[in-house]
């Protein structure tokens, strides 16, 4: 599961190079990933009344391997995930958009489960892979609202659950504003190259003043 991560890390550091080339700024801010623990893993296929066996391990849970991709806007999220999802030795099993259909909690974030080959000594074998992309806001919501709500039972007070629901609009209005600005500069930038390619093309004739 750890050679599963470090390919897909691989592939999202790459794009990210290239894009920063391209763009000049760098569509991901950070990569996490894990693996999950072998006590996590033991109590959720108990959950699922699954045998704790190797081989359901690998037929029941998508999440394993988990890598999470912190984007610097929403459109950003779009883009890597898309590029992902186009190469070839991935085949996405899964996507779940909880940015364009938040959670009723207010949590938000782009899932895909995928599948990728890793080459091992005895043979190639396919691996899931549970990739979560967010914004550095949404980032900022969900580690704060793990924190607080993490098995407490009075996390789950009415009043409690729509104060952090409101914190996580709040959050998306300004994701969505940050992303505004940006493209309002980038056409601005594009409007002011082309007016000077305009400039060169159709010189205006040298004015000359004289004074009377
Ligand atoms: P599990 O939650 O893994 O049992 O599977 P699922 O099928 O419900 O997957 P889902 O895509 O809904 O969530 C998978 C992961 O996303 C979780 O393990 C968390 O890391 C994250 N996640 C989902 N919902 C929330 C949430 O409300 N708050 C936070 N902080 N993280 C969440
Ligand atoms: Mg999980």
């Amino acid at each position: 599961y750890n050679s599963a991560i470090r390919e897909v890390r691989t592939k999202f550091e790459v794009l990210n190079e290239e894009l920063s080339y391209k763009t000049s700024r760098n569509p991901i801010e950070s990569i996490t990933s894990r693996v999950k623990k072998p006590f996590s893993i033991a109590q959720k296929l108990r959950r699922m009344g699954k045998p704790l066996t190797v081989a359901s391990i690998s037929e029941s849970l998508n999440d394993v391997a988990g890598i999470r991709v912190v984007c610097s806007f929403i459109d950003d999220i779009y883009k890597v995930a898309e590029m992902l999802a186009k190469q070839d030795d991935i085949t996405v099993v899964a996507v779940k958009d909880y940015i364009r259909k938040p959670k009723p909690n207010g949590y938000r974030s782009y899932h895909m489960i995928v599948e990728i080959p890793v080459f091992f000594s005895e043979g190639k074998q396919i691996m899931r892979v549970e990739i979560q992309l967010r914004t550095v806001a949404m980032d900022f919501w969900a580690s704060l609202e793990h924190q607080i709500k993490y098995k407490k039972e009075s996390a789950d007070r009415p009043e409690i659950v729509s104060e952090l629901k409101s914190c996580a609009e709040t959050i998306a209005a300004t994701d969505a504003r940050m992303l505004g600005i940006r493209k309002r500069i980038e056409n601005l930038e594009k409007e002011s190259e082309e007016e000077s390619a305009k400039g060169q093309v159709l010189s205006s004739p040298v004015q000359r003043y004289t004074i009377e």
